[in-house]
Formats: C-alpha cells, sequence, structure tokens
C-alpha cells in the first residue's frame, strides 16, 4: 500500500531536506500529509507552494516519538539522521524503530542510508554504525511480514562535482549539500583517484535523490533495496567527461593503496578517515553496482547524467 502520512526524521538536515523537497512538491497530487521530526524548535519548511510542519522530539524519550507518531496517524518514517558517533546514532535510529513499531498506523521504515550500502563497504567505519538498523529491520519483517523496510542507496552525490564553479547562482549547484571536492576538483582541473581508475562511481544528484525517495513512497510495495543511480561510470570515465565538458586536460593523480593508507589519521579525525577509507572501498570495488539499478526503472524520475551536470555548471 502506497505511503500517505510521512515522518521525515533529520529533514531540516542536508539530503533530508531534499527528501521534504521532493515530497512536498507530489503533496498535493497524491494528498500526502508530512511532517519533519527534529531535535530543536525550527520553522516550517516551505517548498512547491505548501509547507511540512517541523516537531520537537527527543530521540531518547520513546513516548515523545511515539505520541507524535500516533497523532499524525503516521503509516512511514523516512530516517536522514547522521552523526560521527555511533552513539546516539544508533540509539536515535532504534528508537525512532520502536517508538513506531508500537503505533498502529506505521507500515514502512527507510533507515538512514542514502549513499554506497553500508553493508557493501566494510571499510568504511563511519558506515558501520548504520548496520545495526538493519538487522533490527530484518528481525522486524520476520514477525511481520506485513511491516516494509527498504535500504535507499544513490551512490556519491552528484553536487560534489560543482565546487568552485564560477556561474552566476553557482551557489546552486551544491544544493543542500556542503561545498567540497570529492575526488574530482575541476576548480582546478585536478583528479585524486584511488587505484587505477578503472573501478565505479555511482553518481545521483541529491536534488534527484530527494524525487526518487518521493516517488518511492507511491509505490504500491517496498522491495528491500531501493537503488537509483543519475549515472554509472569508471572515475576514468568521469574524468574524460571534465576534460571534454571543461575543454582542457587534467591533471590526473593515481594513488597506490599505500599512498591512501598514509592519509589515515587517528581515531578521533573522524570525516579525514571516512574520506580515506571510501577511497580505499572505491578502489577495491565495494562501491561498484552490486545490484539492479531498481529503482530508476520503477518510478518515473529522470534524474540527471554527470555529463548534463558537467555541462549545467561547468559548460
Ligand atoms: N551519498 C553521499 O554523497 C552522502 C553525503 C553526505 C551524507 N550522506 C548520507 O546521508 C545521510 C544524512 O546525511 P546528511 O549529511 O544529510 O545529514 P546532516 O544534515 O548532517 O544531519 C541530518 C539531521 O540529522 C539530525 N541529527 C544529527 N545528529 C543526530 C543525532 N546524533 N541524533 C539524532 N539526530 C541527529 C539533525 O537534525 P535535527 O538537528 O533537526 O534533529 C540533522 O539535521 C547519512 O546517512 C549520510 O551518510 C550521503
Amino acid at each position: 500500500m502506497k505511503s500517505q502520512r510521512i515522518a521525515i526524521a533529520g529533514g531540516t538536515g542536508r539530503i533530508g531536506r531534499h527528501i521534504v523537497e521532493g515530497l512536498l512538491e507530489i503533496k498535493h497530487r497524491y494528498s500526502l500529509e508530512i511532517i519533519v521530526l527534529s531535535r530543536s524548535q525550527s520553522p516550517h519548511i516551505s517548498y512547491a507552494g505548501t509547507s511540512a510542519p517541523v516537531l520537537p522530539i527527543d530521540y531518547q524519550d520513546l513516548s515523545s516519538i511515539q505520541k507524535i507518531l500516533n497523532d499524525f496517524q503516521i503509516d512511514t518514517v523516512i530516517s536522514t539522521l547522521s552523526g560521527t558517533t555511533s552513539d546516539p546514532f544508533i540509539t536515535s535510529q532504534e528508537n525512532l524503530l520502536r517508538a513506531a513499531l508500537s503505533v498502529p498506523s506505521i507500515r514502512r521504515f527507510a533507515p538512514s542510508e542514502f549513499s554506497v550500502n553500508s553493508e557493501q563497504v566494510p571499510s568504511v567505519e563511519l558506515y558501520q554504525m548504520k548496520i545495526p538498523i538493519i538487522r533490527s529491520l530484518r528481525q522486524v519483517k520476520q514477525e511481520r511480514p506485513d511491516f516494509e523496510y527498504s535500504l535507499f542507496s544513490c551512490g556519491v552525490f552528484m553536487n560534489y562535482l560543482g565546487y568552485g564553479n564560477n556561474k552566476p547562482e553557482g551557489h546552486k549547484a551544491h544544493g543542500y549539500m556542503p561545498h567540497f571536492p570529492y575526488i574530482f576538483d575541476l576548480s582546478k582541473r585536478s583528479a585524486d583517484i584511488p587505484g587505477d581508475g578503472e573501478k565505479q562511481l555511482v553518481y545521483t544528484r541529491a536534488e534527484d535523490v530527494g524525487k526518487f525517495v518521493a516517488a518511492a513512497t507511491q509505490l504500491e510495495a517496498w522491495e528491500e533495496y531501493n537503488e537509483m543511480a543519475g549515472d554509472v561510470l569508471t572515475m576514468n570515465e568521469i574524468v574524460r567527461l571534465c576534460e571534454d565538458v571543461c575543454g582542457t586536460k587534467f591533471d590526473v593523480k593515481y594513488n597506490s593503496r599505500e599512498v591512501i593508507l598514509a592519509r589515515l589519521g587517528p581515531p578521533e579525525k573522524v570525516m579525514e578517515n571516512f574520506f580515506a577509507e571510501f577511497l580505499l572501498a572505491l578502489m577495491d570495488g565495494e562501491c561498484d553496482v552490486k545490484r539492479p539499478i531498481n529503482l530508476n526503472g520503477l518510478v518515473d524520475v529522470k534524474p540527471m547524467t554527470v555529463r548534463q551536470y558537467l555541462e549545467q555548471w561547468w559548460g
């Protein structure tokens, strides 16, 4: 059964806000009720001539989560929570699920994935904290076969390719994502590639992720994996596209495992380590496409390709 009353936990954040906007875009067409859950009081989110209220909750207090989900008769919870330490990230998602399960209207739950499927990248330490909720969801599914969950995967956000562009309104290239380059720095016409560049990279623009997830709520049934992609290319293919659109050769550095391992720091350097570990995962083919990109075929969303994105911001 399609989702009707949807709560986005962390919807004031980056990808969360794109998903909220994707839902607001289709809200009237499908008569949806959209609410956003946040740890703080925030103004409602307005988009496409409509809005979603932001409701304060405490992820440590199951009854407060339960009350909101119950008051709004929520049927679908989409978590877009984030964190750099496993606690409170794991307990927040787990409490969200536990509270949701005690609400009679609940039928669907999507944990915070929205990258490469976390079970597929054992080298990426930060993503290991996303795995306990997947185990819990599988357990719930065994006990309640009518309950649905889905792991939404989209690869890396294409928006990082927009870093440093100097188009008018060039900041819009980033959507709500932070501004920094990753692997490809088009402003410097350079690339920092793990290995020989022949491994795949899945890219999806964050705005398109929002549209895909919103459209997926209107599917009659959810598969365990909802894989989406704007493009699937090898890193060398992306270099060639960048060179073609920018009209110049790039300075491409191919990094050995030793070079990338040397970038790892002490455990407290969480993000630096994450970026290096993700390069290792790419190098080892952990981020290669492992399953069909099913969501592209299930919904009517036409995502931007890497060439289209590059032409918009660098052409
Ligand atoms: N594919 C990619 O390239 C890519 C890039 C970045 C992120 N991601 C993934 O997307 C997901 C969301 O990341 P994001 O960057 O969009 O997140 P974010 O904006 O950093 O955070 C999302 C929201 O989570 C809530 N939050 C933060 N810490 C929390 C905690 N400890 N407990 C409960 N809530 C907390 C906050 O909402 P309130 O303060 O309103 O409660 C925050 O606005 C993650 O799974 C991340 O791995 C993917």
